[in-house]
């Protein structure tokens, strides 16, 4: 039994998709969530800048006493996938494998769609991972990345007009591949997951990586005898690195309940 946090980190909204999906599978665990504001988005940097930033978000977490890391980010997950053995100190996991694994899984014609960031996709790490576990699949991927800044922006609603467009463009070359699975590589997509099911198709499954990594989350917790003993209901903490009021919206309107008075401001460049 362990009662500290768990703590996840996003270089912004995005890893929100995981906080809920980690919310309705360990409703009493507390989470300390660190949303990096006033550096998103990640996905267009260089790997060198995405491990530099990632390293002070976990140290930030670190210092809050945590239990246990979920990078709550394909991108940084990316990144650090190609490292392996990499100790951090302290149990971690990515949204990576949880979310190949579970695509792996659910093709039945091998062709798997995976959409992410620019670095996400440069990197290569899903197509690696998937064809280690199954090397019959054939992966197809394309960078979003403007879908980032559509969703830091709020241009979410499922009938959106411009997102609906931009979706459009990005997915046709993997609509054209026959796809019936489709990774939402980013933590960020899920939010958006309407308009992409709409331009996907639905005979096209779409893999949320926040409900793969909450899954992953809760079985590691529990074979470690570390999940918390307590019944009250989780408490959530917030930290961003930019503006409170627009992060304190957003994330109200998204977790269903006001996170307004938990939700503060840190200097990242501090840890
Ligand atoms: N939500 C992140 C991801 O999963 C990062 C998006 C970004 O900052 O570019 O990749």
């Amino acid at each position: 039994m362990d009662n500290r946090p768990i703590g996840v980190f996003d270089s912004g909204l995005g890893g929100l998709t995981v906080v809920k999906e980690l919310k309705k599978l360990l409703p009493n665990e507390d989470i300390v969530y660190f949303g990096d504001t006033g550096r998103v988005p990640y996905g267009t940097r260089s790997y060198e800048t995405i491990k530099a930033y990632a390293n002070q978000d976990m140290a930030f977490l670190k210092s809050k006493n945590v239990k246990m890391i979920v990078a709550a980010c394909g991108t940084v997950s990316s990144v650090f996938s190609m490292e392996e053995n990499t100790d951090f100190g302290v149990l971690y996991t990515g949204v990576l494998m949880p979310a190949a694994i579970k695509a792996c899984q659910v093709t039945k014609n091998n062709k798997i769609g995976v959409i992410g960031t620019s670095a996400t996709v440069k990197s290569g790490s899903y197509e690696k991972m998937m064809r280690g576990i199954n090397k019959d699949i054939s992966v197809y991927q394309n960078a979003c990345p403007l879908f980032v800044p559509l969703v830091e922006n709020g241009y979410t609603n499922k009938d959106n007009q411009v997102t609906k467009l931009v979706a459009q463009d990005y997915l046709k070359p993997i609509i054209e591949k026959d796809v019936d699975t489709l990774i939402l590589g980013c933590t960020h997509f899920p939010l958006i997951r309407d308009i992409i099911s709409q331009v996907m198709g639905n005979s096209v499954t779409l893999v949320n990586p926040g409900e793969q990594t909450a899954i992953y989350t809760a079985n590691l917790l529990k074979q470690n005898d570390m999940l918390c003993d307590c019944d009250k209901g989780g408490n959530y903490e917030f930290f961003v690195s930019d503006s409170v009021e627009s992060f304190s919206q957003y994330a109200s309107e998204f977790m269903g309940e006001s996170v307004q008075t938990s939700v503060h401001k840190i200097d990242i460049n501090s840890y």
